[in-house]
């Protein structure tokens, strides 16, 4: 176990990361959409709010223990879906699943994912994990899909909303994003400065999309993600579909990508248990708003009839609380969890998770509160939110 106690915040995380982890699997992590400003706006609106600070206010006692979807967390983050995390670090999904499952909190697996739904449900001797879905134009691989989450102990399945179509990120193309890399003299010349990177994945089986290869009809090359999602992904989805998946998992039902009050309006009466406020780490809609500016519109909206969770931006536990007081019952983490991944493996997610929760927990009790659950609105200055 490497001695972490002097990397104290996810910007150390992410420096590391950034040396460790090939440049083409770094900058598909760190960038968004077109001219990166929706990316670059979550993470900034956050500095805008500020909170208020109470003082003498008994502070013994403290929890961020909560629920979410019903499901006890630690506190209340859960790991996002992220795509390709196998190749921030070898077997990344089930470290990434691990780390989630010792600290209580959720870990969800993205149907990109290098590791598949069996292995991580073999590599964490079963324990509960939530599932994101794509859906694809391929019916008869998504119910396959769906019955290999079940049968792999998936406790929640997330239905992503955002992604029919892929948006342009420029670094990708550049870059040429395969997975796993092709062998091209740039390639080499990168891979050969990442020589733990370079012998953790000697080390692993588990190269390429392990939900998808081997198993979805017609897929022949998965080499390039932004022709393969265009061919596969179902440009046509609709709420009908959120139906027809619904009755399908028949179990607890996430709907991610929800950015507007009138799509709201629609996940809430679908009947789902939660909608995450998600422009998708501002790597679809170039220009949307952040996602903790379309928070509060949202939550009072549906709030009381579906939960309502955000993620997008955030970097600390400071976000977290923000999050939490304008009305998400709940968060998740995609960037923050990728760079202690790929900075050190499990470790590393083990040390994102508690860096956020150290400064959750002080964060609120500087702001008068004992109990998660307590946190709204009140403790936030107003005019700055
Ligand atoms: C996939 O989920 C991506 O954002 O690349």
């Amino acid at each position: 176990m490497p001695d972490l106690s002097k990397i104290t915040n996810i910007e150390d995380l992410r420096a590391i990361a950034e040396r460790r982890v090939p440049r083409m699997f770094y900058d598909y992590a760190d960038s968004g959409a077109w001219t990166e400003g929706t990316y670059r706006s979550n993470e900034e609106d956050f500095q805008k709010i500020k909170l208020r600070q109470r003082v003498a206010v008994n502070m013994e006692g403290r929890s961020t223990r909560t629920t979410m979807i019903g499901e006890e967390v630690a506190m209340p983050v859960a790991i996002a879906p992220t795509g390709l995390t196998g190749m921030q670090h070898a077997d990344g999904e089930i470290l990434g699943a691990r780390a989630a499952k010792a600290f209580g909190v959720p870990f969800t697996l993205s149907t990109m994912s290098i590791c598949s739904l069996e292995d991580i449900a073999e590599g964490t001797d079963r324990h509960p994990f939530w599932f994101q879905l794509y859906v694809m134009r391929d019916r008869e691989f998504i119910e396959a899909l769906i019955e290999r989450a079940k049968a792999a102990n998936v406790s929640a399945l997330q239905l992503t909303l955002d992604l029919q179509i892929l948006g342009q990120r420029h670094k990708d193309i550049k870059n040429g994003l395969t997975a796993p890399p092709k062998p091209t003299l740039k390639n080499l010349m990168n891979l050969a400065t990442k020589p733990r990177w370079c012998m953790g994945m000697l080390g692993t089986k588990r190269r390429t999309f392990g939900n998808i290869a081997g198993h979805a009809k017609g897929v022949k090359d998965l080499s390039s993600l932004s022709s393969w999602t265009a061919e596969q992904f179902d440009p046509t989805l609709s709420w009908a579909d959120v139906e027809w998946i619904k009755k399908l998992w028949g179990g607890k039902l996430i709907l991610k990508g929800i950015m507007d009050v009138e799509d709201a309006r629609l996940a809430a009466s679908s009947g789902a248990d939660a909608l995450i406020v998600s422009n998708h780490g501002g790597r679809q809609l170039d220009g949307a708003p952040s996602s903790i500016a379309a928070l509060p519109a949202i939550a009072e909206a549906v709030g009381t009839e579906i939960e309502v969770w955000m993620d997008g931006g955030i970097r600390s536990g400071q976000d977290v609380l923000k999050a939490r007081a304008l009305g998400a019952r709940g968060v998740l983490i995609g960037r923050s969890f990728l760079y202690g991944l790929g900075a050190f493996g499990e470790a590393g997610v083990t040390r994102a998770l508690q860096i956020i929760h150290k400064e959750l927990d002080i964060t609120m009790a500087f702001c008068g509160r004992t109990h998660v659950d307590e946190v709204d609105s009140s403790i936030l200055l107003p005019g700055t939110f």
